[in-house]
C-alpha cells in the first residue's frame, strides 16, 4: 500500500505517491496560469487548478502503475491565504481565486487598522492586518461581485482556501461536497481564534464576513471523508491536511519544540515549532498553528514569512530575460566572486516579515559600472539567504530559542553557492534532508498516521536522512558588513507606495 499526496503550490500542483520508508515512488505535475490584470494583483483560475489536480493524480497513479485500492489514504497540502468564494449550487467561482501575493486589500487593511493599528487582532490571530491573509480578500470580493454578500449571509456562497476547494470537489462538489479546511489554514485567514481554533465572529463582523459561507475548521490529521465514485481516486479516504509550509515542517519531522524549517519555493518560509502554547510574536513574526493530529492539543509555531525568493529568479528569467532557465542562476553567478556591492531587495509585494510594509517597494542599489549579470544574479539568489536571516534573527529574539542547525528544503536548496551563504550569514549549519519533497511528504504522513499506515511519529522520525550539510566559512566582521549593507538596501524599499 501507498499513500498519496496532493500539493497544490503557487505555480504548479501535483501529486506525489509515497511508500512506507517515506520514499517518492512516482508523481506527476502541472503548472497553472498566473493571471496579472494589473500591478500588485495576481489571481488564479480556480477552474483549472481543480482540473490539474484531478490530471496530476490520475497521472501520478499511472505511472506508479497503481490503481486506487492501492492507496490507504490521500492527503491535501496547498498555497495558503489564496482565497476563492464559490456558488454551493453550480460549483462555478463567482471571482478568480486571489493569491496571497496579492496586494489589492491594503485599503481594507488601512481602514480595518483606524481603531487599533495593525496589531489590532494579533493577540486573537497571531496576525498583523496585511494584504498576505484572507480574511480581507474574501471582505474584498464580497464588496465588489454584485449581490456576494446577500448570497453569502444566504448559505449560497462558500468561502475557502485551496484545500476546501478541491476537498469540496474530490467529495462531490455540489452534490454533497464536504465544506471543510483544516487549523493550518484557518489559522491564516484573520479570521480564526488561535486559543478556540474557532471562528472569531467579532472579527468576521467587523471585517462584513458571513460566517455561514466559512467551512468546518478540523484537525490536520483525521478521516474527513472519501472521493467520490467516479473520481480519479475513487474511494480514497482524504485524511490529511495542511498548509504548504506546515506539510513542510511535518515532512521536515519538526516534531519537538525548538525544531524549525526553511522552504525555499515561490517565498521562503521558516517555521519554528514553539509547542502546545502560541508565542505572540514580539519582532514581526506570525503565530501560527504548526499542526494537530485528531484531538491532540494544537502544536503552534512561529513564523517568518518571505513574500518573494524563487519567483526573483523568475522575474529575472521571464521580465529581464537574464537567464534563460531557473538553473541557469547558479553558473551565471559563479562567474563572479561576490555581488560587486550590488543588493537585490524583491519588494514586489512589499515586504513581509519581519517588516510588514506593504508601501515598500522592490529595489537594486549599489550600481557601479562594474557591476554585470554575475553580480546581479549573484545578488538575487544573496537576497534569499538575507531575508531569511532577518526572519531567523527575529525568532531568537521572540522565542530566545538559538538554533543550532538548519533544516532546509524546496527548490532553490539544489542551489550549493545559496546554501554556503546562508550558513555564513547565519552562522549555523544548513542541513538539506534525502527526500527534499518535504512540503508533499507532510501531507502523505497527515493522512498516513490518520488510517494507520504509519504507527507513530517515532516511524516518521526514522525516515528522515540528512543528505549534506553546509558550515559557516565567513568570517564575522564580513558577515557583519553584509548585513549592515542589506539593512542599508532594505531602508531604500520602504515608504514608495505612500
Ligand atoms: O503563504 C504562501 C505559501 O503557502 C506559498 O507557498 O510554496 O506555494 O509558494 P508556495
Amino acid at each position: 500500500m501507498y499513500v498519496a499526496a496532493i500539493d497544490q503550490g503557487t505555480t504548479s500542483t501535483r501529486c506525489l505517491v509515497v511508500d512506507h520508508g517515506g520514499r517518492v515512488v512516482a508523481g506527476h505535475q502541472l503548472e497553472h496560469r498566473q493571471i496579472l490584470p494589473r500591478a500588485g494583483w495576481v489571481e488564479h483560475d480556480a477552474t483549472e487548478i481543480w482540473e490539474n489536480t484531478r490530471e496530476v493524480c490520475a497521472g501520478a497513479l499511472a505511472r506508479a502503475d497503481l490503481k486506487p485500492h492501492d492507496i490507504a489514504a490521500v492527503g491535501i497540502t496547498n498555497q495558503r491565504e489564496t482565497t476563492l468564494v464559490w456558488d454551493r449550487t453550480t460549483g462555478q467561482p463567482i471571482h478568480p481565486a486571489i493569491v496571497w501575493q496579492d496586494t489589492r486589500t491594503e485599503a481594507i487593511c488601512r481602514r480595518l487598522g483606524e481603531d487599533g493599528g495593525p496589531d489590532r487582532y494579533r493577540e486573537r490571530t497571531g496576525l498583523p492586518l496585511a494584504t498576505y491573509f484572507a480574511g480581507p480578500k474574501i471582505a474584498w470580493i464580497l464588496d465588489h461581485v454584485d449581490g456576494a454578500r446577500q448570497r453569502a449571509e444566504a448559505g449560497e456562497l462558500a468561502f475557502g482556501t485551496m484545500d476546501s476547494w478541491l476537498v469540496w470537489n474530490m467529495t462531490g462538489g455540489p452534490d454533497g461536497g464536504l465544506h471543510v479546511t483544516d487549523v493550518t489554514n484557518a489559522s491564516r485567514t484573520l479570521l480564526m481564534d488561535l486559543r478556540t481554533l474557532a471562528w472569531d465572529e467579532e472579527i468576521a463582523a467587523d471585517l462584513g464576513v458571513p460566517l455561514a459561507m466559512l467551512p468546518q475548521i478540523r484537525s490536520s490529521s483525521e478521516v474527513y471523508g472519501t472521493v467520490r465514485e467516479g473520481g480519479v481516486l475513487a474511494g480514497v479516504p482524504i485524511a490529511g491536511i495542511l498548509g504548504d509550509q506546515h506539510a513542510a515542517t511535518f515532512g521536515q519531522v519538526c516534531f519537538e519544540p525548538g525544531m524549525a524549517k526553511n522552504t525555499y519555493g515561490t517565498g521562503n518560509f521558516v517555521l519554528l515549532n514553539t509547542g502546545t502554547e502560541p508565542v505572540v510574536s514580539e519582532h514581526g513574526l506570525l503565530t501560527t498553528v504548526c499542526y494537530r493530529i485528531g484531538d491532540e492539543p494544537a502544536v503552534y509555531a512561529l513564523e517568518g514569512s518571505v513574500a518573494v525568493t524563487g519567483s526573483l529568479v523568475q522575474w529575472l528569467r521571464d521580465n529581464l530575460g537574464l537567464i534563460a532557465s531557473a538553473e541557469e542562476i547558479e553558473p551565471l553567478a559563479r562567474t563572479v566572486d561576490d555581488n560587486g556591492g550590488a543588493y537585490v531587495v524583491p519588494a514586489f509585494s512589499g515586504l513581509f516579515a519581519p517588516h510588514w510594509r506593504s508601501d515598500a517597494r522592490g529595489a537594486i542599489v549599489g550600481l557601479t559600472r562594474f557591476v554585470d549579470r554575475g553580480h546581479l544574479a549573484r545578488a538575487a539568489l544573496e537576497a534569499a539567504a538575507f531575508q531569511s536571516q532577518e526572519v531567523i534573527e527575529a525568532m531568537a529574539a521572540d522565542s530566545g530559542v538559538q538554533l543550532s542547525e538548519l533544516k532546509v528544503d524546496g527548490g532553490m536548496v539544489a542551489n550549493e553557492l545559496l546554501m554556503q551563504f546562508q550558513a555564513d550569514l547565519l552562522g549555523v549549519d544548513v542541513v538539506r534532508p534525502v527526500v527534499a519533497e518535504t512540503t508533499a511528504l507532510g501531507a502523505a504522513y497527515a493522512a498516513g498516521l490518520a488510517v494507520g499506515f504509519w504507527d507513530s511519529a517515532a516511524e516518521l522520525v526514522a525516515n528522515w536522512a540528512e543528505d549534506k550539510r553546509w558550515t559557516p566559512q565567513m568570517p564575522d566582521d564580513e558577515r557583519q558588513r553584509l548585513l549592515g549593507q542589506w539593512a542599508k538596501a532594505v531602508q531604500r524599499t520602504l515608504d514608495w507606495e505612500t
